[in-house]
């Protein structure tokens, strides 16, 4: 069986306690970081000072999703920053591979996203490249959106193209996981899981635990 990670997304986090707000996820396998520039996507989070503080304080590893422009510019720095992993929205590169490969350099998981209209066919060749694909399965930009059930073929085909190239590639799923829809999502062959309201909605710790459980039930 295939591990599996829950990835809680601090972006449904009482941004005014942080650290508790952290502390309160340390069961889980990396706390997401969502990173808008009011410019790739109508919101905007946090820039590089307010992660490296999350980084001196976070329980556990950071997986950065940059929804940025001009990535090539700034995801450099969340990798030295130390983020244990930094993606970035296939759009926002001029040369996504040189990016993938200055990441892995400075010692971080290189992650490729997709938007739910971006056509994966172009960038499966890319995979190698690459540690983590992220298939957005709400349209960037908010929490506590519905889970895109029409994206799972687009899942399914990332996760033949892993198969095939035999990669030890993260298939990651990030907007409108629940308890309801992880396991549809599981079937299609995700094993890394971002959920920002369902985790802090409730009891986080109670939160992750459901989601593990239900994600196993369909592990691959
Ligand atoms: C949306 C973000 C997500 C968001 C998910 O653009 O990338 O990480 O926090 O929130 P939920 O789990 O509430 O859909
Ligand atoms: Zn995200």
């Amino acid at each position: 069986m295939t591990a599996q990670r829950i990835n809680p997304s601090i972006l449904s986090a009482d941004f005014v306690n942080l650290q508790s707000e952290l502390e309160a996820i340390s069961t889980a396998d990396l706390v997401h970081v969502d990173v808008m520039d009011n410019h790739f996507v109508p919101n905007l989070t946090m820039g590089p000072p307010i992660v490296e503080r999350i980084q001196g304080v976070s329980p556990v590893p950071l997986d950065v999703h940059l929804m940025i422009s001009d990535a090539d510019r700034w995801a450099p720095g969340y990798a030295d920053l130390g983020a244990y992993s930094v993606t970035f929205h296939a759009e926002a590169a001029e040369d996504p591979v040189a990016l993938a490969r200055a990441l892995r350099a400075r010692g971080a998981r290189a992650g490729i996203a997709l938007k739910p209209g971006t056509d994966p066919e172009p960038y499966l060749e890319l995979l190698p490249e690459f540690d983590q694909v992220l298939v957005m399965t709400v349209e960037p930009g908010f929490g506590g959106q519905s889970f895109m059930h029409d994206m799972m073929p687009k899942l399914r085909r990332v996760a033949e193209a892993r198969a095939r190239f035999g990669l030890d590639l993260w298939l990651q799923v990030d907007g409108g996981i629940t308890v309801d829809t992880i396991g549809i999502a599981a079937e299609a062959g995700a094993d890394t899981f971002v959920a920002g309201s369902a985790v802090y909605s409730g009891v986080p710790e109670e939160r992750i635990a459901e989601l593990r459980t239900a994600a196993a039930a369909h592990a691959h």
